[in-house]
C-alpha cells in the first residue's frame, strides 16, 4: 500500500485514467522501436486495451496494483481511510477486469496482464513475453504446410488458421464416430480437415465428398497398430486433461470407459499419448476454441493438474479468485458440462500452498459454487498401489448429489500390502552404455564407495549419493528431465547406472511390454514419467468411482 493521502490518491487515479501510466509508456515505446506496431488505448476494442495488436487479435493491459486490486484478500485491510468509497470501487474494477477478459477470450483475443510495478522493475522480461506471444500468435496466422502422420501414412497439409487443431479434431472423431451424440462436435471440421488432408496429397485429383467418407471408413487416417484401443460399448465416458501421456486414460479404458476428448499442449507428450492410443489430444486448454470441442455430455472430467499460480495466458490475479489459474479453466469445464464426476490430481503440497489459501479456494469452489461433495485424501503408490515407489500426491473426488444419489458410499481405496520389490520392475539385462557411469567420470569414485547394495535405489544429491533407506524408488520427478543426474541410481551386475526412461514409466505401473515410448530423447521421456500419475492407483481409486455410476 503506498503512502498517499485519500486527496493525493484520487488524483493519482484520476490522472492515472487519463494519460498512460509511465508503465504503458515502456511497453509501448519498447515495441515500436523493436517493430511491433500496435494501438494504444484502442477504444474500438472492448475494454480498451493498453496496447491492441489487432491482426493478431492480442491485447494487452498494465494494471495499477491499487487500482485493480492487487493481492486482494490482503491488500482490502490496509486500506484505512475512506474505506467505504474505496472497496466497492476496487471490486467493480476486478470484476469488470474479469469480465473484459471473459469477453475478449471469447471474441478469440489473447490476453497479456502485467502489474505497473512488474514492467517498471522487469521492463525486459514484460518485453519479452509479449514478443513471445506475438511470434506464436503470428505463427499461427501465416500459412504454413507442414506433413502430419497417421500411423505410417504421412499427408501434408496447410495451416491458415489460428486452430491448428486438425489432427485432434479428426483423431477424436474416428474414436467417437459410432456415437452420433458424441462425435457431432468434431463432424463438420473432421471432414474439412480430412479434405484439406487429402487435396494437398493428392493435388492431381479431384477430392469429393464421397472420397473423403470412403477415407474416413477406410481407416486411411488411422493407425492399425494400437496398444490401447478404444472400448467396444463403453460403460462410461470420460475426458482426459493435462493429459500428460495418458495415466489417466489408461486406468479408465481399463475399467471400461471411452475418452471422448484429451487435451495436452506439449508437444512430446502428444506424440507419446498418440503412439499408444491413436488419439492426438487438443492443444492449450485456456483457450475457448480449444474447450469448445468438449462433447456437452460425458461422465467423468479426469485432471492431473499442474499446481502453478498462474497460467502463462498472463492472466494473474492472485489466487483469491482462481482466475488466472489453470484450476479456473477445470472450473469453467465443470460449470458448462456438469460432468457427474470430478476427478483431480496434484502435488502434496498444493494442500500447504500460499498457506492453505489455493486449496481452501478449490473446495469452495467444487463445494460452495458449483455444488459438488467433494472428497480428498493423500495416498501413497507404495502403500495403496503396491507398487514400490515412494510417491505421495493428493487425489480429489467430487460428485454431482443430483447425479450421483449415492455419492456418500464412496470412500478411497484402503491400503494394501507391498509384496514387489524393485526387482519386479528392474530389468536385469544388460542396458545400454549411455545409462552407465564409466570409471573415468569424476562421480564415479564416490558413488563406488557409496553404492554397495544391489537392492536399494539411490539419488545423487549435489556431492554425495544418498541411499533410499526403504527399498523403494524415491519418487519421480518431472525434473529427472532436466539432465545432470537426478535420474535414481542403481548397481546392478554390471557397473552402476541411471534407471531406464522404461523403468521409470514401469515405476508408474504403466504396462511397458505393450507401451509404446516414440523415438523422442531420453530427457523428454523422463519428464514424462516424472510428470505422469501411478496409473494403477489411479485405476484402484477409478474403480471406486465407477462403481457408483
Ligand atoms: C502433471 S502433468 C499431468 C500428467 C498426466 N496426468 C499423466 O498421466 O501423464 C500436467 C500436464 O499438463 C500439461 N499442461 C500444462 N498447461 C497446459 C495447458 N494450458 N493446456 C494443455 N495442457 C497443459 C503439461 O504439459 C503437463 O503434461
Amino acid at each position: 500500500m503506498d503512502n498517499l493521502t485519500a486527496e493525493q490518491r484520487r488524483k493519482s487515479m484520476q490522472s492515472n485514467k487519463a494519460v498512460g501510466t509511465k508503465a504503458e509508456i515502456i511497453l509501448s515505446k519498447t515495441l515500436l522501436a523493436r517493430g511491433h506496431k500496435h494501438r494504444r488505448n484502442d477504444k474500438s476494442v472492448y475494454g480498451t486495451p493498453d496496447l491492441a495488436f489487432k491482426k493478431i487479435k492480442l491485447a494487452v493491459f498494465v494494471d495499477g496494483e491499487f487500482w485493480h486490486g492487487k493481492d486482494w484478500g490482503k491488500q482490502k485491510n490496509n486500506i484505512k481511510s475512506n474505506q467505504a468509497y474505496w472497496i466497492p470501487k476496487i471490486k467493480r474494477n476486478i470484476q469488470r477486469d474479469y469480465e473484459v477478459n471473459e469477453k475478449l477470450t471469447k471474441e478469440g483475443w489473447t490476453i497479456l496482464r502485467f502489474w505497473s510495478k512488474e514492467v517498471e522493475k522487469e521492463a525486459l522480461s514484460c518485453i519479452l513475453k509479449i514478443e513471445n506471444e506475438i511470434n506464436s500468435l503470428k505463427m499461427n496466422f501465416t500459412e504454413r504446410i507442414s506433413l502430419n502422420t497417421f500411423g505410417d501414412k504421412q499427408f501434408k497439409v496447410r495451416l491458415v488458421e489460428p486452430d491448428n487443431s486438425g489432427k485432434a479434431i479428426l483423431t477424436h472423431y474416428l474414436h467417437n464416430s459410432e456415437d452420433k451424440k458424441i462425435s457431432k462436435i468434431y463432424k463438420k471440421n473432421a471432414i474439412k480437415y480430412a479434405k484439406e488432408f487429402l487435396a494437398y496429397s493428392y493435388p492431381q485429383d479431384t477430392i469429393t465428398s464421397e472420397a473423403v467418407n470412403e477415407a474416413l471408413q477406410s481407416g486411411l487416417f488411422s493407425n492399425e497398430r494400437i496398444p490401447f484401443p478404444p472400448k467396444k460399448n463403453p460403460k462410461f465416458h470420460f475426458i482426459d486433461l493435462f493429459a500428460g501421456v495418458g495415466g489417466f486414460r489408461l486406468a479408465f479404458q481399463n475399467l471400461g470407459g471411452q475418452c471422448v476428448y484429451s487435451s495436452e499442449w506439449n508437444k512430446d507428450a502428444q506424440t507419446t499419448y498418440y503412439a499408444n492410443f491413436d488419439d492426438f489430444p487438443f492443444g492449450d486448454i485456456t483457450k475457448e476454441l480449444i474447450k469448445n470441442y468438449i462433447p456437452q455430455k460425458f461422465d467423468i472430467l479426469c485432471a492431473g493438474f499442474p499446481c502453478q499460480a498462474f497460467s502463462i495466458a498472463g492472466y494473474r490475479k492472485g489466487f483469491t479468485d482462481t482466475r488466472g489459474t489453470l484450476f479456473f479453466d477445470i472450473e469453467q469445464i465443470v460449470e458448462k458440462h456438469r460432468p457427474k464426476v470430478v476427478f483431480l490430481e496434484n502435488v502434496k503440497n498444493l494442500v500447504s500452498h500460499d498457506k492453505g489459501q489455493t486449496f481452501k479456494t478449490i473446495l469452495e469452489i467444487l463445494e460452495e459454487k458449483l455444488g459438488y461433495k467433494v472428497f480428498h485424501k493423500v495416498l501413497n503408490s507404495m502403500t495403496h498401489a503396491n507398487m514400490p515407489q515412494n510417491r505421495e500426491r493428493i487425489f480429489i473426488v467430487a460428485f454431482d448429489p443430483k447425479q450421483v444419489k449415492n455419492y456418500d458410499k464412496f470412500n478411497f481405496p484402503k491400503e494394501i500390502k507391498l509384496t514387489k520389490t524393485i526387482h519386479d520392475i528392474l530389468d536385469q539385462e544388460k542396458q545400454d552404455d549411455k545409462y552407465y557411469y564409466s570409471k573415468n567420470h569424476p562421480y564415479f569414485p564416490e558413488l563406488d564407495k557409496t553404492m554397495t547394495k544391489k537392492d536399494t535405489v539411490y539419488q545423487w544429491r549435489r556431492i554425495y549419493a544418498r541411499e533410499n533407506k526403504n527399498n523403494v524408488c524415491p519418487t519421480l520427478t518431472a525434473n529427472m528431465g532436466a539432465g545432470g543426474h537426478n535420474v535414481p541410481l542403481i548397481r546392478d551386475d554390471f557397473g552402476i547406472r541411471k534407471l531406464t526412461p522404461r523403468e521409470c514409466f514401469a515405476f508408474q505401473g504403466y504396462p511397458v511390454d505393450k507401451f509404446v515410448l516414440p523415438p523422442i530423447v531420453d530427457s523428454k521421456l523422463y519428464m514424462q514419467a516424472g510428470n505422469s500419475v501411478t496409473t494403477t492407483l489411479v485405476e484402484r481409486i477409478g474403480k471406486k468411482i465407477v462403481d457408483l455410476l
